[in-house]
């Protein structure tokens, strides 16, 4: 007998098979997707089928017997959750050492829970057992149907009698039977964050990993596209965009069998990994989210901002405030009065919000450069006297919102934290310590560190409830990874990586339980921290220090893969040689802020700049909850372009840039063909953010159909003249 299940709202229920009698079918499903998973008669689960969803669930229990593998791997390659010391030998998804010190592992089939939380959602529980071994773990599988999105994780429960030691625990263990596979990893540096690569995959693993600890994104990232049958393109074929939800150590193998079939395993990084689980105890991995596509990369990152915006970011729906930033404007060097000017030339921009960065603290050891004052976070006395409440009062008689950067989670070995609470900073007590930007990080696992850490912020709050905003950084990887708080309760230093990240979490849970709408922005020295776990915690993030115009372009291009704009914080600053239009205008593709000496600003500059702020806070609805549309990628043209299409097609915007002008003249020759328009509507197009003294050469509100834009398109006329051209394009309502 064959049972099939299927994420329906009329067949929900828990499922139980037993040893020999039948073969159970699970099918997680969304709107266009299914992954098959299938038990045979020894109750072993595989991955039997990744592809298009079937109109009959029935047909998934045929599936498997379409394969003619040669006998023998097979089942291994494909198990649902691969575990090691048994009868597997390819990479595990799970190893372990038993309480009687055993290292042997073998999961069953048990039984499977379909609910469906709501009409979007279904989350499928697969319970697998150890016939030998009382070690339980299930696999979960969340869908939103619409969006195309799954979300899985993995539960380890240890019923044993003494403590189970986890050597490798994934999140997920996916198996895809199509040939040819092309990965994109994003790798990168300091300034040159998520730089994507695409390799074909051959027979072997490639293996993306990340060991930093705290800023982990920054070299590797766990964002990844698989591309099936040929490279990624952005309209059509399939792809997979996928993230590893998890701000710690991450490693994510991609191995291509014999069978020349994709095993894709993710999870937490097993380097000094080793958790161990005491009896009773569950271990919960983070998540790997993705979304598939059959329409290309960009109908897969539509999918995933929707999905973003609606269930994951926070605040994803909502509003964002522009700022302008000191950073760059003063780095360490300001006092009360100088930010009290500043707080007026943010109001002349014509921004929401003053947000004041680094330097405002310490007092024995101030914070007049990166050496010192970094813990101790009472107001420098001598930079502002009447304290942060007065700057708050301050900006709002200037007429701005207030925003205080903070990077709670470090310490400057210069400072009281230091020498008050040696043995709550991750060092080896025997060696000499090492710094990343003179910094040692707080140890996160300690709960008194994390009382600490949340005391930070809420005492901010609780003396200044009027505060607008906050800029959360990390500046530092966890070098002599230590940490004297577990030595001290005799738990194992391999749990340091990962409860470090998940004491992070706890800290910013309690943040958001008592304030739980203040934007937050997430920062990690440019991009070293942006994953769909933290962002649950965040309104925004800062992908790079990297502001120059032509480089943020293809760092904004490919941040898009992942994450919608509205989280994208693009800030202009005077990084480069672009004029300030051009610097405006990349940055308004995103959350736009300012990080610039708005009194320097020349007179046609300044009233640019007041302009693009009022036409930005009247198009920034379509950037920031619209859908988005990659038109020329910048790097196989000379121009790049992206639009932006409101939800009801009524209105769209069109940005578009010269970045390179090797023998170019005219960088648009050919109109580009604009996309998620309604072909019956009439739209009326008009440049924008034209600086002053300039005109367009578009005739201005010419008049075309849908029809005509999407398929003959528009031509922006970016040349040597017009290097960066934004369009409106606005439905016309007779
Ligand atoms: C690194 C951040 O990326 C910058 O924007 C700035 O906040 C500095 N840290 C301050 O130290």
């Amino acid at each position: 007998m064959k049972s099939i299940s299927f994420i329906s709202p009329f067949l929900l229920g828990l499922i139980f098979s037993f040893p020999g009698q039948s073969q159970t079918t699970i099918a997680v499903e969304t709107a266009t997707y299914a992954i098959v998973l299938q038990a045979d008669k020894e109750n072993m689960l595989s991955t039997v089928y990744c592809g298009n969803k079937l109109d009959a669930p029935a047909d998934y229990n045929g599936i498997a017997e379409t394969s003619r593998y040669p006998q023998g791997n097979a089942g291994i390659y494909n198990n649902a959750y691969t575990p090691a010391g048994t009868w597997n030998l390819s990479e595990p998804a799970i190893q372990v050492t038993h309480a009687d010190g055993n290292h042997s592992l073998d999961l069953k089939y048990v039984s499977h829970l379909i609910t469906k939380p709501d009409a979007n959602t279904s989350l499928t529980a697969i319970t697998l057992q150890d016939p030998v071994y009382k070690l339980t773990v299930q696999l979960f599988y969340k869908t939103w149907n619409k969006e195309n999105v799954i979300e899985q994780w993995t539960e380890i429960s240890n019923k044993e009698q003494g403590p189970v030691v986890l050597q490798k625990y994934a999140s997920a263990n996916l198996y895809f039977s199509n040939k040819d596979f092309y990965l994109t990893s994003f790798q990168g540096e300091y300034l040159k964050e998520l730089q994507p690569m695409e390799e074909k995959l051959l027979q072997g693993t490639r293996t993306i990993d990340s060991k930093l600890g705290t800023r982990a994104m920054l070299l590797a990232s766990p964002n990844f596209m698989v591309s099936f049958g040929g490279p990624a393109k952005e309209n059509s074929g399939t792809v997979m965009l996928g993230q590893l939800a998890w701000s710690g150590n991450f490693k994510l193998d991609f191995e291509v069998d014999s069978y020349k079939n994709l095993r894709l395993i993710t999870g937490i990084n097993p380097y000094e990994a080793a958790y161990t689980l005491q009896p009773g105890k569950s271990f919960k991995t983070p998540s790997l989210v993705y979304t598939l596509s059959n329409t290309g990369t960009g109908e897969a990152s539509r999918q995933l901002h929707n999905w973003a915006r609606k269930y994951r970011l926070l605040d994803g729906q909502g509003e964002r405030l522009t700022l302008l930033n000191n950073w760059e404007a003063t780095y360490f060097d300001f006092d009360e009065n100088k930010l009290s000017g500043l707080f007026k030339d943010a109001k002349k921009l014509g921004v929401d919000m003053f947000l004041l960065d680094d330097g405002w603290f310490g007092n024995r050891y101030p914070r007049n450069n990166d050496n010192a004052g970094l813990g101790d976070w009472q107001e420098n006395v001598k930079k502002l006297p009447h304290g942060i409440g007065y700057l708050v009062k301050e900006a709002k008689a200037a007429g701005v919102k207030f925003g205080i950067w903070i990077e709670p989670e470090m310490v400057n070995p210069q400072s009281d934290l230091y020498e008050k609470h040696l043995d709550w900073v991750i060092r080896q007590p025997q060696r000499p310590e090492k710094y990343y930007r003179n910094q040692l990080v707080l140890d996160l696992s300690n709960p008194e560190v994390q009382n600490f850490v949340f005391g930070i912020v809420d005492d901010l709050f609780t003396k200044n409830p009027e505060l607008a905003f906050v800029k959360w950084d990390c500046n530092a990887v966890i070098y002599n990874a230590y940490s004297a708080y577990l030595n001290k309760n005799k738990i194992p230093q391999t749990h340091l990586y990962t409860e470090y990240v998940k004491g992070l979490y706890s800290v910013l849970e309690r943040i958001r339980a008592k304030y739980p709408k203040v934007p937050m922005m997430l920062c990690s020295g440019g991009g070293g921290r942006a994953d769909y776990e933290i962002l649950k915690y965040f309104t925004e993030f800062w992908p790079s220090d990297n502001t120059e115009p032509i480089e943020r372009i293809f760092l904004q291009w490919d941040y898009s893969y992942f994450f919608p704009s509205i989280a994208i914080d693009c800030h202009v600053t005077d990084w480069g040689k672009q004029p300030i239009k051009f610097r405006v205008d990349v940055a308004s593709m995103g959350k736009l802020g300012f990080d610039i000496v708005a009194a320097k600003l020349s007179e046609n500059d300044l009233a640019f700049c007041q302009q693009a702020i009022k036409n930005y806070n009247s198009f920034k609805d379509i950037v920031w909850h619209g859908d988005q549309y990659r038109l020329l990628s910048p790097y196989e043209n000379t121009a790049a372009a992206i639009e932006y299409v409101s939800e009801d097609k009524s209105s769209a915007l069109l940005f578009s840039y010269l970045h390179s002008n090797r023998f170019v003249i005219n960088a648009t020759e050919r109109p580009i063909q604009l996309k998620g328009l309604d072909a019956a509507k009439k739209y009326a197009v008009k440049e924008i953010n034209l600086y002053p003294g300039t005109k367009s050469t578009l005739e201005d509100g010419k008049i075309y159909s849908g029809d005509f834009l999407m398929n003959v398109g528009l031509n922006p006329d970016v040349n040597y003249g017009r290097t960066s051209v934004i369009i409106q394009i606005n439905e016309v309502v007779k």
